[in-house]
């Protein structure tokens, strides 16, 4: 059965355009990734898991994760951590901030992370669980959701049993990504009980893990009846894996992929500053050249280079064919919103005591 991923959904209020999301990843769901995902066909985008410890204590760093774009819509801003009152309280900053969907993180495997009460470790105590999403459902006026690992331990089935318990709490949509918290990402997220949870609750469900095409996407939908699904990894410095999901034949030219990765650089610098964007962007080099595009130690060269125009320059001369990098991405910052159309600074209420 063909699933047509360019059908539109809901949850609660919010419409989705399309059955496709792109998935939540620290250190690397940053605006400019967000906003290229939605040009590249995700119907919803999500942040990194922002720290609701870090919002109630207004760390400026943290509270720099709330900063939304004006073409990045629909937008879950997804939050942890273990206290409800703590969550609600950041949950209201979510939404003063724009957002139009608020995420609780109920996966994150990390130790750091699972050692103080949140992400995975919540699955094991399901009173806390149930008691932040009605704390935070109850704080806000924007549709909840929920998403979750299998449980802790191998084989664990604790998603089918919270899951329904969460919606009863107050989840619009339950994102699940089956694999254990002990797996993190080796072996295969099992799709089976994905199935299973759409069959125990009323709400949609989003299945995340190891859609890396456009079959796997068809399988998994058409096989669970999730109402989506959620692309991670495979969207890496590779934003066509999304189109190509879609149903578009998207193999780049080397000349897209330099103004794509460009423009992604430009942006990031502009979001977070060149002195954090110089570390954080090396990671994507490998991601956008790799894949049989540009030889291997064409990426050591850049790695090694001192700064970030220069790295720009080097781009841009490796990929004068025609049209030339310099011309694509010319077109795509002219078809793109610019300015303070798009940088929203925060609301006040945010900074202020209010
Ligand atoms: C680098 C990285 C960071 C991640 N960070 C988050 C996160 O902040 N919040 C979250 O819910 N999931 C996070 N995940 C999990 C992904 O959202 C997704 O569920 C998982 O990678 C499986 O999907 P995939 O096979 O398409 O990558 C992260 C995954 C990766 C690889």
């Amino acid at each position: 059965m063909q699933v047509d991923l360019n059908e539109s959904w809901r949850i609660g209020a919010v419409e989705i355009p399309s059955r496709l999301v792109l998935a939540p990843m620290a250190g690397v769901s940053v605006q400019a990734f967000r906003r290229q995902g939605r040009r590249f066909g995700a119907g919803l985008v999500c942040s990194e898991m922002v720290s609701c410890a870090g919002l109630s204590y207004k760390n400026e760093r943290t509270l720099g994760y709330l900063r939304i774009a004006a073409d990045e819509h629909p937008l879950a801003v997804q939050i942890f951590g273990a206290e409800p009152g703590v969550m609600a309280e950041a949950a209201r900053m979510v939404e003063d901030a724009g957002a139009d969907i608020v995420d609780i993180n109920f996966g994150c495997p990390v130790r750091k992370v699972t050692k103080t009460g949140a992400g995975a470790h919540c699955l094991e105590e399901p009173a806390r669980a149930c008691a932040i999403v009605e704390a935070v459902a109850n704080a806000i006026s924007l549709p909840l959701s929920v998403k979750m690992r299998r449980g802790l331990a191998n084989g664990s089935r604790t998603c089918l049993e919270i899951g329904p318990q969460l919606v009863d709490a107050g989840a619009a949509t339950l994102t699940l990504h089956p694999r254990s918290a002990k797996q993190m990402y080796t072996g295969e997220a099992d799709h089976s009980l994905t199935a299973e949870l759409v069959e125990l609750v009323d709400v949609p469900v989003i299945a995340s893990g190891d859609i890396t095409s456009r079959a796997r996407a068809q399988t998994v939908l058409a096989t669970t009846g999730a109402a989506a699904v959620m692309v991670g990894r495979a969207a890496q410095g590779n934003p066509w894996a999304l189109r190509q999901i879609m149903g578009e034949d998207a193999e780049p030219s080397r000349e897209e992929v330099v103004a794509e990765l460009v423009l992604f650089m430009r942006e990031t610098i502009r979001e977070v500053g060149e002195h954090r964007a110089t570390g954080f962007l090396k990671k994507f080099y490998g991601w956008y050249l790799g894949r049989g595009r540009f030889p291997k130690p064409f990426k050591q060269e850049l790695v090694q280079l001192q700064t970030l125009d220069e790295v720009e320059q080097r781009l841009l001369a490796a990929a004068p064919g025609a049209p030339g990098a310099r011309f694509v991405l010319e077109r795509l910052e002219d078809e793109l919103p610019q300015g303070d159309e798009v940088l929203l600074d925060l609301p006040i209420s945010i900074y202020g005591g209010g």
